[in-house]
């Protein structure tokens, strides 16, 4: 159980054993965990495990997304991720959700779908109805192999069929739905994708072509939503340089700009999955799948995977919809220790709960690029980011940090000598204000 809340204040500002010790007390990892997170021992060997032609390994900064309130839980959130502003936008969005209670939600099951792909089928008519009809055999002959998945309650659950018209004519398409548990569950689906291939033609007199799983995964779909009440985005501002109504109208109108505009609408997701994919990458899973998914649902639904209206306050209420298969077993975790350690940090019990984070963060990255596109634009919170970055690689740290960035913002002059510069002339001044308030000791 987290011994406080996932609101920590100035976590930016600890330096990185300071931030190692909060997480470990928050999460209850060991030193070992803290060992693995330092040392990162996913070498070359190990990496030679998983892919083929292997000539070396390629590192991510590792970061943790503060404030997150999710269903009333706090968690600090891991985020694998090269860009800079996006894990401070996550915290920032979360804590902008916290007065209204954070985030809110619900999920599928993980239930996963594999296609079977029918050719030359002589009456797919004919063909659907003796599937359906033995659908329970298929099913039971699945039992047969005695998985992993079973003894722990999945498996296949259900099997659909479906006629589509493609250009070289009529097909019939077989849908297992298969309850994959913790798993992301590709491979689990796959396979029983080919096991029940020659049982499927011999009743359908027709070819098995492809048997894959899909990554639309329609049936594992998640559905978040958050409240930024008006009077916290408005405090969230410059006192006095916007009102809420404009900062909320704005919103809803960069929405409603990438729900008719495909060019925006990739841009919107992008700022979706910024959020999303640290996540899925932090934790060892698939984000190339996730990433198939979500936006292959929008295509289906066609709309973005966000959506922005007022409520009837006035506040703003944002959701998002979209299918995440993640999986808690399985993939790099078994090779690479670092995603497991992240695991433990958020403390999840299923896949289910690791998907509605992934999905909370993606609302949270989304928001905070529309509040800030729509207002101010991108670039004042990227200067501030920077300047501060720069403080801190010049040797800053503490009251010192937030002193030099501003200074160098004021100046619009923000690099490394000058934050040197800068730490000469304020070190001093800052050490004597603080001798005069609490002594020499
Ligand atoms: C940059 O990584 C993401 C944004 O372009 C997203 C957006 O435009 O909504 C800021």
């Amino acid at each position: 159980m987290p011994m406080a809340g996932s609101d920590i204040s100035g976590f930016h500002k600890l330096d990185i054993d300071e931030r190692l010790k909060r997480v470990k007390e928050f999460s209850g990892l060991s030193d070992e965990d803290v060992k693995i997170l330092k040392t990162d021992p996913f070498d070359i060997h190990a990496a030679n495990k998983m892919v083929e032609n292997v000539i070396g390994t390629i590192e991510l900064p590792l970061a943790v997304a503060t404030n997150f309130l999710i269903n009333g839980k706090d968690y600090l959130i891991p985020m694998a991720i090269e860009e800079s502003s996006v894990v401070a936008a996550a915290s920032h969005a979360a804590k902008l959700t916290r007065p209204a209670g954070g985030f809110w939600v619900t999920s599928d099951p993980p239930l996963m779908i594999g296609q079977i792909q029918l050719v030359n089928v002589p009456s797919i008519i004919g063909a659907m109805e003796k599937i359906s009809a033995s659908k329970q055999e298929l099913i039971e002959s699945t039992a047969k192999h005695g998985s992993v998945l079973l003894s722990l309650g999945g498996g296949l659950k259900d099997i659909e069929t479906k006629e589509i018209e493609t250009s070289e004519g009529k097909m019939l398409i077989v849908h297992l739905i298969v309850d994959v548990r913790d798993a992301m569950g590709a491979n689990a689906v796959n396979t029983l994708s080919e096991q029940l291939a020659p049982r499927l033609e011999e009743l359908s007199g027709g070819k098995a072509l492809l048997k894959i799983v899909s990554n639309l995964s329609t049936r594992r779909v998640v559905k978040a939503k958050a409240v930024w009440k008006k009077e916290v985005l408005e405090a969230s501002f410059d006192p006095g340089s916007i009102k809420s109504e404009e900062i909320i109208d704005s919103i809803i109108s960069a929405w409603n700009f990438a729900k008719a505009d495909p060019w925006r609408c990739a841009t919107h997701q992008k700022g979706i999955m910024n959020g999303i994919d640290a996540v899925v990458i932090a934790t060892g899973n698939d984000w190339r799948a996730v990433e198939a998914g979500v936006h292959g649902y929008c295509r289906l639904k066609n709309e973005p995977s966000t959506k922005f209206h007022k409520d009837f306050r006035g506040n703003l209420v944002g959701e998002i919809e979209a299918p995440i298969s993640m999986g808690l077993v399985g993939g790099a975790t078994r090779v690479n220790p670092v995603p497991g350690v992240c695991l433990k940090i958020l403390g999840v019990k299923s896949a289910q709960e690791l998907a509605q984070i992934a999905a909370c963060v993606g609302l949270a990255n989304n928001f905070a690029a529309l509040r800030a596109l729509a207002t101010e634009g991108i670039q004042k919170g990227h200067m501030k980011l920077h300047a501060y970055n720069i403080a801190v690689t010049a040797g800053a740290h503490g009251e010192l940090i937030d002193m030099i960035a501003s200074r160098m913002i004021q100046e619009g002059k923000v690099s490394v000598t000058r934050a040197k510069e800068l730490m000469k002339e304020l070190e001093p001044r800052l050490k004597r204000y603080s001798h005069k308030l609490f002594g020499q000791h």
